[in-house]
């Protein structure tokens, strides 16, 4: 570390670290059954009477050994959200989360295969039901909320064209990407193009998870088989810097989820965790929360956190996040309003 910013780190006082939880913040990256808190979860398990309480400790908060199994607590917790009405609740609960948070704008991945298992016509009731309550939260709190529909890797790429096909049929202001999220263990990128192909046909844009469990190779397969403008994650490039500088020089936006990758064992720390050097190497990367209860994260904690590790103050956040509302998949009328909101003096 220079000593420029272990200055900067030492001369951060509480007040700063409080500006610094308090700003506003733009939001690309989060699993939206992922951000339920696991109350939420709880008290709609006991209405429906489904007995899911494996998917919990004894302190309430969700229970899973590692990242298998963190997306087998995720669907056991996802099964207990039945209904249309039961979406638009679990949007009312994460977009005040997200609002107290400071986010302004926030992008979540919707999957049709939870939302009437990929059937077209049922996904378009939950997504109007999510849609309200999302107009509603949006005139209360000032939050901007987006969808990307999410093939879910490990159902694998036959259930993918079906989700990519809900994709299609839904593009438009709101619905705005395709983002591929489960187990990147499974299968190739390449095996999911046909989805892709559709989603960029019908006007979406497109990111992946890659580089979070396997290494630049699978980075790499994101950018050229996928042809993605956004990476989930992607901080595993840093073992090969040739594929660090393609990142930067094509402008991949990497959606970083540091508070995730430190909790499931990425990086042991997140003094180690590579973000501020790939940023430093000229990599367009934002910060993100994934799944926050699941982690035991928040925006606020992240940004208070990536300030006391490597010293970025307001400017430098305030750059990451009109990095990231740059690369949001909204339309402009929406980016330039974010942009208004990210400056000092609105
Ligand atoms: N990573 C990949 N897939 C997921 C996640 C995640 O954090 N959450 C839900 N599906
Ligand atoms: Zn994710």
């Amino acid at each position: 570390m220079d000593e420029e910013t272990r200055q900067r780190i030492a001369d951060m006082d509480e007040e700063q670290l409080h500006r610094i939880a308090n700003l506003p913040k733009v939001e690309l990256h989060t699993h939206f059954e992922g951000c339920a808190p696991p109350v939420f979860i709880r008290g709609l398990a006991a209405e429906k009477k489904i007995d899911i309480s494996k998917a919990f400790k004894a302190d309430g908060s969700y229970a899973y050994r590692d990242f298998v199994h963190f997306l087998e607590v995720y669907e056991a917790a996802t099964s207990v959200l039945k209904t249309p009405e039961d979406f638009a609740r679990l949007c009312t609960a994460v977009l005040e989360q997200s609002a107290e948070n400071g986010v302004i704008y926030q992008e979540t991945f919707l999957s049709p295969d939870f939302c009437g298992g990929g059937d077209v016509a049922a996904w378009r009731e939950y997504l109007h039901a999510i849609q309200e309550a999302a107009s509603v939260a949006e005139r209360a709190h000032g939050i901007v909320l987006r969808g990307i529909v999410t093939p879910i890797r490990h159902f694998g790429p036959d259930k993918a064209k079906r989700t990519a096909l809900c994709a299609a049929e839904t593009a438009g202001d709101w619905i705005v990407g395709l983002g591929m999220g489960g187990d990147e263990n499974k299968g190739k990128q390449r095996d999911f193009a046909y989805a892709f192909d559709m989603a960029r046909e019908a006007g979406l844009r497109l990111t992946t998870h890659a580089g979070e469990w396997r290494g630049p190779e699978e980075v790499r397969d994101a950018v050229n088989d996928l042809r993605v403008e956004r990476i989930g994650h992607g901080v595993r490039a840093i073992y090969d810097l040739a594929t660090v500088d393609m990142l930067a020089e094509r402008e991949i936006t990497l959606e970083v989820c540091p508070g995730s990758n430190v909790f499931l064992g990425v990086f042991p720390s997140l003094d180690q965790h590579p973000i501020d050097q790939l940023r430093r190497r000229g990599v367009k990367v934002t910060v993100s929360t994934d799944d926050p209860p699941f982690f035991h994260t928040t925006m606020r904690d992240e940004y208070v956190n990536l300030a006391k590790t490597f010293g970025w103050d307001e400017a430098i956040l305030t750059d990451i996040n009109k990095t990231a509302a740059g690369a949001a998949f909204c339309d402009q009328t929406t980016r330039d309003a974010i942009l208004k909101k990210l400056e000092p003096s609105s």
